[in-house]
């Protein structure tokens, strides 16, 4: 199976997400992809409505750990399962950077969404800086200990994305990781949760994937799918990806 997540940031109005909703309840979704789409927080529920007799799965794009209760501005976990969340990102490195949360941040996320049967896509990534000091391994090394250690993780209840930090869009052009080094790092990645779970982990990879280099991560082994921002907020482009994918 493979993963097609894509992750519409806060890339599109309301009636641009509603049309793109639309447009892709019209697509046909190969049947060896898992496709899930990451609207922002006031579009999920007319997203959810407009892909509700497709096969896409919703998802958000972040979660507060909190259920319930006096936190302006937070939307839970909790709320986002009631609202048919199947997955939700988290630690996505825009939370980090530009929101400053924390490893713990993430590892309480994490627990938010597993204790409310979400699938958590925790999302790690190492910074330019860390990649130009050597300090890539170290980076995802730590950023996968304060998420997972000691946590009971039932088979097909946590999701990794490895999104080096430099490779991400931020809408313009930019370099995605060369799909040979990302294969490696996927294959280092697997040997380290092994740590945390006996069950394997589906690791996507993100960062600047388009329809033209989409195939170059999905065919490594060691790649199960990809977490799409940029190019999925397009009609365009994401029936592009789902005919690469297919
Ligand atoms: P991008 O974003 O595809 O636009 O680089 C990926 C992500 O941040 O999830």
């Amino acid at each position: 199976m493979t993963y097609l997540f894509c992750n519409w940031k806060m890339y599109l109005t309301n009636n641009e997400a509603m049309a793109l909703a639309s447009e892709l309840a019209t697509m046909q979704i190969p049947k060896t992809l898992t496709a899930a789409v990451f609207p922002n927080t006031m579009d999920f529920i007319g997203v959810r409505d407009a892909l509700a007799e497709t096969s896409f799965a919703v998802g958000s794009q972040n979660v507060a750990w909190v259920p319930q209760g006096a936190y302006t501005g937070a939307t839970s976990a909790h709320l986002f399962h009631e609202a048919g969340a199947a997955y939700a990102l988290v630690g996505h490195s825009e939370r980090r950077h530009v929101f400053g949360e924390t490893d713990e941040d993430a590892r309480k996320k994490v627990e938010a969404c597993m204790d409310v049967g979400i699938v958590p896509v925790l999302c790690i990534g190492e910074t330019k800086e860390d990649l130009d000091a050597g300090k890539r391994e170290y980076r995802l090394k730590k950023q996968l200990r304060a998420a997972l250690e000691g946590l009971d993780i039932p088979v097909n209840s946590l999701m990794i994305a490895y999104e080096p930090v430099w490779a991400i869009s931020a809408g313009g052009a930019s370099d995605s990781c060369d799909p040979d080094v990302a294969q490696e790092v996927h294959m280092w990645l697997k040997q380290e949760l092994r740590a945390y779970s006996p069950a394997p982990f589906s690791v996507l990879y993100g960062g600047s994937v388009t329809p033209e280099n989409v195939v170059s991560f999905t065919a490594c082994p060691a790649i199960d799918g990809v977490l799409v921002g940029s190019a999925s907020t397009h009609t365009n482009q994401m029936r592009a990806l789902l005919t690469a994918c297919a």
